[in-house]
């Protein structure tokens, strides 16, 4: 892909202006809020600025995807109306890219669906570390239009190698090899990946990769926290098998009811994220790593699969 013209404005949610802050700053545009007054029904009135420029970002994280993706819609239309010409959307978390295939005769592929629909509001999309698994590039999902995926991975094996020299970084499923590879490879740290059988939403079966244990510190490497099981039990056989600690570094900052503390009682030192999602774990900014998106210039945190 190459670089985007560089935006005129940034409109984001109230719940992120942390991040379109930082991001606004690094980019030298004005960022401004979307006004939304929500109705006793549940809908929303929404407000922007009532004269846009040609160059609109919208910062919208699509976890919780189900009760954001309505108002996301809404202001890409209104946003149109008001003068933006080519509109970018900044998904720092990308929801619905794990139903990539129908599992069971019937599925709605919800993947496919959910690009489209970006696709037809907005020309590009960019995001972190988005859960492309059988499906290999961003671009693929969202038919005719642009689609950056950046990686958070070396931000993620540099911190590591900061808080925990000479840790062993540690996928805890196959799926996850991809960003522990990119994270091992920028920190000069060793890397190994389990296997991992899902048996159901909170029920995971781990095993660890053959190497040496005894006396280790361990960093588990992953793009998402959700119920944090994953994490949890991957955590719980490393210490078992003699690691001296195990801290976690993800990109997304889930953690869904009690996924937190399930991880913490697993005896996890400590937690690090990125701020794609706000979170008290959050420990790292990915601003720079968005901004570059736009200067065509990588920082030295190259783009995973450029669409
Ligand atoms: C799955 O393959 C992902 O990389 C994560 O490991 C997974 O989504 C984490 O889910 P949970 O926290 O619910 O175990």
């Amino acid at each position: 892909m190459t670089a985007w013209p560089r935006p005129d404005v940034l409109l984001a949610w109230p719940d992120e202006a942390p991040l379109a802050r930082a991001l606004a700053q690094v980019l030298g545009c004005p960022m401004h809020e979307v006004e939304i007054h929500r109705f006793p029904d549940g809908e929303s009135r929404l407000r922007l600025p009532p004269h846009l420029p040609p160059q609109v970002v919208v910062l919208r994280g699509l976890q919780n995807a189900n009760a954001r993706l309505a108002e996301l819609l809404l202001v890409s239309g209104g946003a149109r109306e008001l003068g933006a010409e080519t509109l970018t959307l900044i998904a720092p978390y990308l929801g619905y890219m794990r139903q990539d295939v129908a599992f069971n005769p019937g599925e709605v592929v919800s993947q496919r669906h959910f690009g489209r629909v970006l696709a037809q509001s907005f020309e590009a999309v960019v995001t972190v570390d988005p859960h492309l698994h059988r499906v290999a590039t961003l671009a693929a999902v969202l038919p005719g239009r642009q689609g950056l995926a950046l990686s958070a991975a070396p931000l993620l094996g540099l911190w590591a190698a900061q808080q925990r020299p000479g840790a062993l970084l540690l996928a805890p499923d196959g799926e996850a090899e991809q960003w522990v590879r990119v994270a091992g490879e920028a920190a000069g740290l060793p890397w190994a990946v389990c296997t991992k059988e899902r048996q159901g939403d909170r029920e995971v079966r781990i095993a660890l990769p053959d190497v040496p244990w005894v006396g280790r510190d361990v960093v588990l490497v992953d793009d998402v926290a959700s119920t944090g099981r994953t994490l949890a039990q991957a955590a719980r056989l490393a210490l078992a098998a003699g690691a001296a600690s195990v801290s976690v570094a993800v990109t997304h900052a889930l953690f869904g009811g009690d996924a937190e503390a399930q991880v913490r009682a697993a005896g996890v030192q400590a937690i690090w994220s990125t701020d794609c999602i706000a979170h008290p774990t959050n420990a790292l900014s990915v601003a720079p790593l968005l901004a570059a998106a736009f200067s065509g210039e990588a920082r030295g945190l190259a783009p995973l699969s450029p669409g």
